[in-house]
């Protein structure tokens, strides 16, 4: 039950999460504005127990070793060489102002309070979780961005406080008019706005306004980066997808392509694009290792089998070995699939689209099939010439099954024979028929 990927874990990493955000923000709030010590106490304690629970869950998590089976992801083994020791000292350092507060139940003063600041260590993981989780639903480069205002408004909130401190409170402000009037100075000095109606005054204000300004022009500096980089990376694949159209126009109207021709280069593009969005699933499931790939592609053409009636009693393997086996093919309108008298290679799924099956003179339209029926059997089955031409009356997402595959997968499964023989033998005497219809007089 114990990985890093159950839903138990990251549940927990998002409470602990959660747990580090109300830290960074009342622990600060706590050095500038008294508060009762109950609370304070309650709490610390619940952070040390917390801390130390994180702790033990990482450290679980590195005896089970990054060799245990299923801990080959990066996350795991993130988790198990640089997240345990970092958790066990981060808890310990976290821990010990609480147990302290605990122990002798007293509000500390003075230097006592800087200490309370170590559990802020935690809201390194809460950058983690939070990268995690936005990536998981947006595009990383929003994330980041994201992430990189939250951070700043964070760092704000801290500034605020630490300005309240090293300036206290000479106009005798009430605590929310403060705390806004604070982090209003903070902003203005961050953004390098900088009105000047609030200015530091004495050594100690000067010393703290020095490297807040130098990270407030550094925050410039990443900002504008980031969102420069957020610009050129939002849709990537909408980027590439111009860039080689771009190069195809220019290959097509430097080999003086015909029109129509260029026409239907352009279409079949446009609907990869549409239908695909620019990812090519051979090419993504060519890089996952055996066991990955089998899943997803079980995954992604789980839509397919469940339309084809063959594979309704068909049994699992089966089922996993034409997956596996299958390859995704486009064709666009009016393309010939397959024309009649050739040697047949390959027989087809349709997942998307219809396909006119002709005779071999294309005056007599035999079937239309569409979605979730195949085609081009009856050649692999029974060793003959096609028997009709196929061509696809729009564009078409097949799967297509060669003919060393087809025989595998017969040769081991000889009740998938049974079904798919029988349908050929029917669609034959058909074509035989009509045939013979049309030859006599
Ligand atoms: P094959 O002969 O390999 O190539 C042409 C394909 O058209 C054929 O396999 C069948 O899959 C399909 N076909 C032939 N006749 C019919 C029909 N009457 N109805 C549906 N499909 C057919």
């Amino acid at each position: 039950m114990l990985h890093s990927n159950t839903r138990w874990k990251r549940a927990w990493d998002i409470s602990v999460a959660v747990l580090a955000l109300g830290i960074g923000i009342f622990i600060p709030l706590y050095a500038v504005f008294p508060f009762a010590s109950g609370p304070l106490i309650v709490l610390s304690a619940v952070v040390a127990l917390v801390f130390f629970l994180d702790a033990g869950f990482e450290i679980a998590l590195a005896r089970r070793g990054a060799d245990a089976p299923g801990a080959a992801d990066v996350a795991a083994h993130e988790a198990v060489h640089l997240r345990a020791p970092t958790a066990v000292v981060a808890a310990v350092i976290a821990a010990f102002p609480s147990l302290v507060l605990a122990a002798t139940g007293v509000l500390p003063g003075g230097a006592f309070r800087l200490l309370l600041a170590l559990p802020m260590f935690k809201l390194g993981k809460l950058n983690r979780t939070m990268r995690r989780v936005g990536e998981a639903v947006m595009n990383p480069a929003v994330v980041r961005l994201v992430l990189l205002v939250f951070w700043i408004l964070m760092a704000g909130h801290i500034i605020a406080c630490g300005w309240i401190l090293v300036s206290g409170n000479p106009a005798g402000l009430g605590a929310s008019e403060l705390y806004i009037t604070a982090y209003y100075w903070t902003m203005t000095t961050l953004t390098t706005i900088g009105y000047g109606d609030i200015t530091p005054s004495g050594q100690a204000q000067m010393l703290f306004v020095i490297p807040i300004q130098l990270f407030g022009a550094a925050m410039y500096g990443l900002i504008i980066g980031s969102i420069a980089g957020l610009l050129a990376n939002i849709d990537v694949a909408k980027r590439r997808y111009r860039e080689k159209m771009e190069q195809i126009n220019a290959f097509l109207r430097y080999r003086n392509i015909p029109d129509n021709l260029k026409r239907k280069i352009n279409s079949y593009y446009a609907y990869l694009w549409e239908t695909r969005k620019g990812y090519e699933e051979t090419e993504f499931l060519h890089d996952l290792p055996a066991a990955l790939k089998e899943s997803v592609a079980l995954h992604l053409n789980k839509e397919i089998i469940e339309r084809v009636p063959l594979f309704e009693q068909a049994n699992e393997n089966l089922i996993r070995d034409i997956i596996l086996a299958m390859e995704p093919v486009v064709f666009t309108p009016n393309d010939y699939i397959v024309r009649a008298g050739e040697i047949g290679r390959d027989m087809y799924f349709i997942s998307k689209g219809s396909v006119a099956v002709l005779s071999a003179d294309e005056t007599v339209t035999y079937a239309t099939l569409t979605a979730g029926q195949f085609f081009g059997e009856i050649s692999l089955l029974l060793s003959t010439p096609r028997t009709a031409t196929i061509r696809a009356l729009e564009f078409c997402d097949l799967y297509q099954l060669n003919k060393d595959q087809f025989d595998h997968v017969l040769e081991h499964y000889p009740e998938f024979r049974g079904s798919i023989q029988e349908l050929a033998e029917e669609r034959r005497n058909r074509v035989e028929a009509l045939q013979k219809q049309e030859n006599s007089p």
